[in-house]
């Protein structure tokens, strides 16, 4: 099962994290050291890429971004709905190009999610 595929992120992580429980991560506020930077970021709305259940979304959605949440994963975005209900998901695979018009987006977070991809698919999508 490949690293960037849907079946591994809905079968072989997120299917098991969240019914075990495993959330741990969602306390870690890493974006906190940069909001002076990100906090000058204009337009305020964000694409989320890589989303999962929606740690680094929630963050940007009390900065008062408009956050458009995007996993490949329905599992992950069903719960993130769920944490979340206002939120704006899309499931889309980040190996497609991707469906924002340029100018349209201030920010794009990435956390832990575009490094799945030999440098061929990365360079010619990202
Ligand atoms: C390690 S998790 C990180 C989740 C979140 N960014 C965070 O920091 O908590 C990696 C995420 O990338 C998503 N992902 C992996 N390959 C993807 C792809 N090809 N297209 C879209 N999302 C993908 C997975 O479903 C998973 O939610």
């Amino acid at each position: 099962m490949l690293e960037n595929s849907k079946e591994y992120w809905n079968n072989g992580y997120w299917e098991d994290n969240i019914k075990n429980n495993k959330t741990d991560f969602m306390k870690d506020n890493w974006m906190e050291k940069y909001s002076e930077k990100i906090m000058k970021v204009v337009p305020k709305k964000a694409v989320d890429l890589g989303c999962g259940i929606g740690q680094d979304t929630k963050w940007l959605l009390d900065k008062g971004f408009d956050v458009i949440s995007c996993d490949i994963s329905d599992i992950a975005l069903n719960k993130l709905k769920e944490l979340i209900s206002s939120s704006k998901t899309m499931q889309i695979d980040v190996k497609e190009k991707l469906p924002f018009e340029d100018n349209s987006i201030g920010l794009i977070n990435a956390n832990l999610s575009i490094h799945y991809f030999d440098m061929n698919t990365y360079n010619k999508n990202i």
